[in-house]
């Protein structure tokens, strides 16, 4: 913070080495270091204040994923830097406790610049939830887990051919490129070692389209305890959590002194088979990191059994106007993203449905900027326990409806535009991508 109590944040994006498979060197992007970015924290009611240089040879961005604030310093793909230049938004923090994120939207490039390493978390805190009772000292029995795939060369060099390898897979329904090695928070084979008995996990996928179906090993239960916007009303128990690209979620697990036990990803239930998996042949399961508990374990409060500073649930009001996006050929309504086009020009602050229909053959999700949604029906049932917390990004069931209660950005700005795309991120980069004025 700086005198103000303002919150200064001073930003460099840079080309950089980083170890990550034994032995190798591999050419990366980050922010402020080689990989990834520095978790960034601000509370409600603080204004933030970014300044970013952009040391990279490309033009990029850098988007606030989640964020709450006008369109002009929402770091989508009409705020470019260029090489060599700055650029400083500012805002207030608005909006209750969660985890969001950071990445480069630079439309066309984005999948490119968030595989070579742009990224990073974006922590929301503010004082009801503080007194929530759950765990929250970073780093300690609160830590954020990024969750991304990639693929290597044989010189340890990142393979960031997907777009050519998506392209030739698109008729079969593929779902983007997919990476065979798992890193997690830039770390290849990770562990964690954890000193209390309760813990959290902020779950973020990071992946430019793999989905993780989360659970551990021994089948344990943990709590679901929030969504990419906010705290749930309850604690939920589950045993395993999807999450789609973009997509996060706080989990607390209970441990026991001394034990071993892994965060995998499962053979996702998508409804559709990964054509990957299919033509190799190879499952497509994954140990994400180990959590090894120390021998002594610090008690921590028990889990609370409702959860201060939980958003409610956006309320609905009867007149609200519905909007229909459907998804086909990596096109939205049948358009493909247009810089100079504004799709839709939508009141300031209202509440609307937005029913977001599935492509048949391709697994795409939908994520809005700006905005907090929730989901209210998902393919023509009311959603289960776990999808209906506050979110920003969801899964699209393929060939049914999504409908998602959004609750408006409350900034106007006739010229400037919010996105809403695909978050798969070649998807996004082809095309499925569309944007929104406030007025
Ligand atoms: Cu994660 Cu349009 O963004
Ligand atoms: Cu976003
Ligand atoms: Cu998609």
């Amino acid at each position: 913070p700086d005198g103000s109590g303002r919150r200064v944040f001073r930003l460099t994006a840079q080309t950089g080495e980083s170890k990550l498979l034994p032995g190798k060197q591999t050419p990366t992007w980050g922010i402020n270091g080689a990989l990834l970015g520095p978790t960034l924290r601000a509370r409600r009611g603080q204004k933030v204040s970014v300044s970013l240089t952009n040391s990279l040879p490309d033009a990029t961005t850098l988007h606030w994923h989640g964020m709450h604030l006008p369109a002009e310093m929402d770091g989508g793909p009409h705020q470019m830097v260029r090489p060599g230049a700055d650029w400083n938004p500012e805002w207030e923090i608005s909006q209750p406790a969660a985890t969001l994120w950071y990445h480069p939207h630079p439309h066309g490039s984005t999948a490119d610049h968030v595989l070579r390493g742009l990224a990073g978390m974006f922590i929301i805190e503010d004082d009801e939830a503080d007194r929530s009772g759950l765990p929250n000292s970073y780093g300690v029995d609160d830590i954020p887990l990024i969750l991304q795939d990639r693929q290597f060369n044989d010189d340890g060099t990142l393979d960031l051919s997907g777009a050519t390898f998506m392209q030739s897979l698109a008729g079969v329904g593929s779902p983007g490129v997919l990476g065979d090695t798992i890193l997690v928070n830039g770390t290849y084979d990770p562990h964690v070692q954890v000193s209390t008995t309760l813990v959290r996990f902020r779950l973020l996928n990071g992946s430019g389209a793999r989905t993780y179906n989360l659970g551990f090993t021994d089948s344990r239960e943990f709590h679901l305890v929030a969504q990419e916007n906010g705290l749930l009303e309850k604690p939920l128990p589950l045993r395993r959590l999807q999450l789609t690209p973009g997509e996060r979620a706080e989990i607390v697990v209970a441990f026991k002194p001394g034990e071993r036990v892994v965060l995998r990803s499962f053979e996702p239930e998508l409804g559709l088979q990964f054509p990957t998996a299919r033509l190799g042949g190879q499952e497509d399961t994954f140990d994400m990191i180990e959590v090894r508990a120390r021998d002594r374990l610090t008690e921590s409060r028990p889990l609370p059994d409702t959860l201060r500073g939980a958003p409610s649930a956006i309320s609905v009001p009867e007149k609200a106007r519905t909007r229909s996006f459907a998804f086909n050929s990596f096109t939205i309504n049948g358009k493909s993203m247009d810089m100079s086009r504004i799709d839709e020009v939508c009141p300031a602050g209202e509440v609307e449905i937005w029913e977001v229909t599935g492509d048949a053959e391709v697994v795409h999700n939908f994520h809005v900027h700006g905005a907090t949604f929730n989901v209210i029906e998902y393919a023509g049932k009311k959603p289960d326990a776990w999808l209906r917390g506050p979110k920003d990004t969801v899964r699209v069931p393929p060939g049914d409806t999504v409908r998602l209660a959004v609750a408006l950005p409350p900034h106007t700005d006739a010229k400037t535009p919010y996105m809403y795309h695909c978050h798969i991120l070649r998807h996004e980069d082809l095309g499925m991508m569309g944007q929104f004025t406030v007025v």
